[in-house]
């Protein structure tokens, strides 16, 4: 089965290939401009148009098609002239592959604790010179074009507190919908660029099958789901995942923002979510922390300083691989330059990358093979196994 959106404009195809016959798992084949994608995909994410300390080429060896980068940071710096100049971010960081870009307004709500929301946009206070900016949904789509990203993302206006007054999450809801509107009558290039929409509405159910109804009748080629990441309970990260997904188009895209830990993506994936960011695994590994399917481990731990096997045994990346184009590194030589040299980080940044990106691979051929079940077991097991 395929679908293109033909209502509005875009720059994808949508190839459904099996869905689990016990969960909501989906595999499909996502083709952006910049190549072909497979789903469940994991998204690593390249802040300032780099994931820090890899070069484009290690990156690919990870098997990342499709990386996320910031609107917020690069509108900064390079800015925009620059962006204009170079022809776009693929060219300024070297990299022949898909991007994704956040719109900025999240990235500014949650680091910069100034921010102000108005219906105009949201308001701050430049982190260079502290001159008073305003990033409207037109400005941040207007960026994202220069930028020339394979998915931008609209502006939404996001809650990063925890304590949810129901009439503010509203109200942030119901903007987050006039904002798309602003930024579907702004985006140049819509058969270039595609532009996913942002389902807010907190952990209240009813507000997030509102935002749901509205967002899908716009028919953007993508849909993600905001507004979670930000430390809920599990169960209700699950509730609102799963009533969003009830409420989606099955033939579009469904990204959930900011999730990133193994075991979530694997849950989130059984409730009928295709494609997640986070930075953790790039910044855990730059506090020495190695993911392995039996947790995570810390290789600045004394023990791993006579510990001569690979950071983790089986693993197919470049620093574990034995052979032919790998590093074959041991967990005693992460650990002695864990201490001080970036390329002990480096190393577990292309290891952390890869465990990421080849669990999803995982992910996938299990629901191609229908046992997705099967290996949700398996998953659980071995992670509980690292427990003892
Ligand atoms: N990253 C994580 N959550 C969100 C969200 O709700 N909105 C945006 N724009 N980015 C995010
Ligand atoms: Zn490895």
């Amino acid at each position: 089965e395929s679908f293109t959106p033909v209502s509005m404009p875009s720059a994808l195809r949508f190839d459904l290939l099996a869905r689990c016959s016990t969960t909501k798992a989906r595999a499909a084949n996502l083709t952006l401009p910049h190549g072909p994608v497979q789903l469940p995909l994991f998204m690593p994410v390249a802040t300032q148009a780099s994931l820090k300390g890899l070069t484009p080429e290690q990156l690919e060896a990870t098997g990342c098609r499709l990386c996320l980068n910031n609107t917020y940071h690069l509108g900064l710096k390079p800015g925009q002239e620059v962006l204009d100049k170079i022809g776009g971010a693929h060219k300024l960081q070297g990299w022949k592959h898909n991007i994704l870009t956040d719109s900025g307004g999240f990235q500014m709500v949650s680091l910069l604790k100034l921010a102000q929301i108005t219906e105009q946009g949201v308001r701050f206070l430049s982190p260079h010179d502290g001159t008073p900016m305003l990033l409207t949904p037109e400005h941040s789509i207007n960026l994202q074009n220069t930028i020339g990203s394979d998915i931008i993302m609209q502006l939404d206006d996001v809650l990063v507190t925890t304590s949810p007054d129901h009439a503010r999450m509203r109200e942030a809801m119901l903007r987050s919908v006039r904002w798309l509107d602003r930024c579907i009558a702004a985006h140049a290039n819509p058969t270039t660029q595609n532009l996913f929409c942002i389902i807010q509405g907190g952990l209240d159910l009813e507000m997030r099958a509102e935002c749901c109804r509205e967002m899908v009748a716009r028919d953007t080629p993508g849909i993600a789901i905001g507004g979670l990441s930000g430390g809920e309970a599990k169960a209700d990260y699950c509730r609102v995942v799963n009533t969003c997904t009830s409420l989606l188009p099955e033939m579009k895209p469904r990204y959930v923002m900011g999730i990133g830990y193994p075991e979530d993506l694997v849950v989130s994936v059984a409730l009928g979510a295709d494609m997640f960011d986070c930075v953790w695994p790039t910044r855990t590994a730059r506090f020495g922390n190695a993911i392995t399917k039996y947790g995570m481990l810390n290789m600045r731990h004394a023990k791993y300083a006579s510990d001569f096997g690979p950071v983790e045994e089986g693993c197919g990346c470049v620093c574990c691989r034995k052979g032919e184009g790998g590093l074959n590194v041991t967990r005693a030589f992460v650990h002695h330059l864990a201490a001080k040299e970036t390329v002990g980080a480096h190393l577990l940044t292309m290891h952390n990358v890869w465990y990421q990106l080849e669990l999803m691979r995982n992910v996938r051929k299990a629901i191609l093979e229908d046992r997705y079940p099967e290996f949700l077991k398996q998953f659980f097991k071995d992670l509980h196994a690292g427990d003892k």
